[in-house]
């Protein structure tokens, strides 16, 4: 696979039900253990807050929270990987916290796999600590794997 050299120009968007399809296939593309079609569905037509860093034309990754009195939730952060390790990651994370905050949410909680450290370095970056761990929280194959669980207070 081959990273693409026009970035156009990024923006933000709320996505919606059309997005489905090309959220789906970077999530497959992203993430050794994606999640469903379905779940993403779900997301989506639950009214999660969903968000999308499109470049040019393309759809380049997405966000998804939910929340509920005063914390929000991060429960998805994707950049295709053609388009990874160019700031795009933390761009839609600091785009994500901003809509979190005007949603007056106090508190940003995730989780991440313990065998994720390139996302648990962007979210320190961030300011986010590691304020627990949930075990065998993830499928991992045949497996189970823990997750770290971090919190920003905003
Ligand atoms: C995690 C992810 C969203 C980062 O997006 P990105 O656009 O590559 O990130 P950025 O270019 O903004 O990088 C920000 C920071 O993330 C960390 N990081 C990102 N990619 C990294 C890598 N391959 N190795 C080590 N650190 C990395 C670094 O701390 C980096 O800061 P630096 O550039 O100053 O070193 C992206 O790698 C991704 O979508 N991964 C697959 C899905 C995933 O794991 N999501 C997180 C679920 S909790």
């Amino acid at each position: 696979m081959t990273a693409k050299s026009d970035t156009g120009h990024p923006l933000i968007r709320r996505l919606g039900m059309n997005d489905l399809d090309r959220i789906y296939e970077i999530e497959k593309l992203a993430y050794p253990y994606p999640w469903t079609r379905g779940i993403i569905e779900d997301c989506l037509r639950v009214g999660y807050a969903c968000f999308g860093l499109q470049i040019g034309k393309d759809l380049a990754g997405y966000s998804i929270f939910n929340w509920a009195a005063g914390e929000a939730h991060l429960l998805n952060l994707c950049i295709h990987p053609d388009w990874q390790q160019r700031g795009f990651g933390s761009l839609l994370l600091e785009y994500t916290i901003n809509q979190m905050a005007r949603l007056e949410n106090k508190t940003i909680f995730l989780e991440v796999r313990v065998s994720n450290p390139e996302a648990a370095s962007l979210y320190k970056k961030r300011g986010f600590r590691v304020v627990g761990h949930r075990l065998s929280y993830y499928q991992a194959g045949e497996e189970r794997e823990d997750a770290i669980v971090m919190r920003l207070d905003i």
